[in-house]
């Protein structure tokens, strides 16, 4: 089974059903390691209890952007980790970790891009007005939101939506959507 990582930097809600995934077998990987840039998020709880051990650390104890890479990659490699899940990672990933993981980091963003990527997307959608929104999971490259998209899922804002209740829905929607890409992008590796 495959060995993954999953970065984080607040509540988790995304780790907690890509864990619950791997629990029922809905999807076929091990989460060896969840990596925390924020010592007070919520995720680092979840991991916890879930058992799963949780690299927390600050960017702002390193020198620089590659040092605090360096630190994170030494904790994949000791703990085996061959593909990096992105669940709500607020920071650019640089070259230190893409080079070692090209082509096996993906992200959630919950837009459908290229519409409304970096921060705050769905209150981008909402300020536009659109009346079709969504979720996209696509592989990471070193822009915003920028790699190749993997699969996309169209949420329609309907008539007396709130930006909490599209948000709500989103992460419920993320929380099963996520989980079954992952599942086939591992099985369509497995067989090639
Ligand atoms: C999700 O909406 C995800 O699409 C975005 O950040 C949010 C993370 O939520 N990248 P959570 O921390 O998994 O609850």
């Amino acid at each position: 089974m495959i060995n993954i990582a999953v970065f984080a930097s607040g509540n988790g809600s995304n780790f907690q059903s890509i864990y619950e995934a791997t629990q029922s077998g809905r999807l076929k990987a091990n989460i060896a390691l969840v990596v925390c840039n924020k010592p007070d998020a919520y995720v680092i709880e979840r991991a916890k209890a879930c058992g799963i051990p949780c690299f927390v650390c600050s960017p702002k104890n390193y020198e620089n952007k590659e040092a605090y890479e360096a630190a994170i990659l030494a904790e994949l490699t000791s703990a085996k980790v061959e593909f990096l899940v992105l669940a709500g990672y607020m920071r650019l990933v640089g070259s230190t970790l893409l080079k070692p993981y090209k082509n096996r980091i993906v992200n959630i963003h919950p837009s459908l891009l290229p519409a409304f990527p970096g921060i705050d997307a769905i209150g981008q959608a909402f300020d536009a007005e659109v009346k079709v929104i969504g979720i996209t999971v696509h592989f990471v490259d070193e822009g915003m939101d920028t790699g190749p998209i993997i699969d996309q899922q169209a949420i329609r804002i309907e008539k007396g939506d709130t930006r909490e209740t599209v948000e709500a829905r989103i992460h419920e929607i993320e929380h099963q959507f996520y989980p079954a890409v992952l599942n086939e992008l591992f099985e369509q590796a497995a067989v090639k």
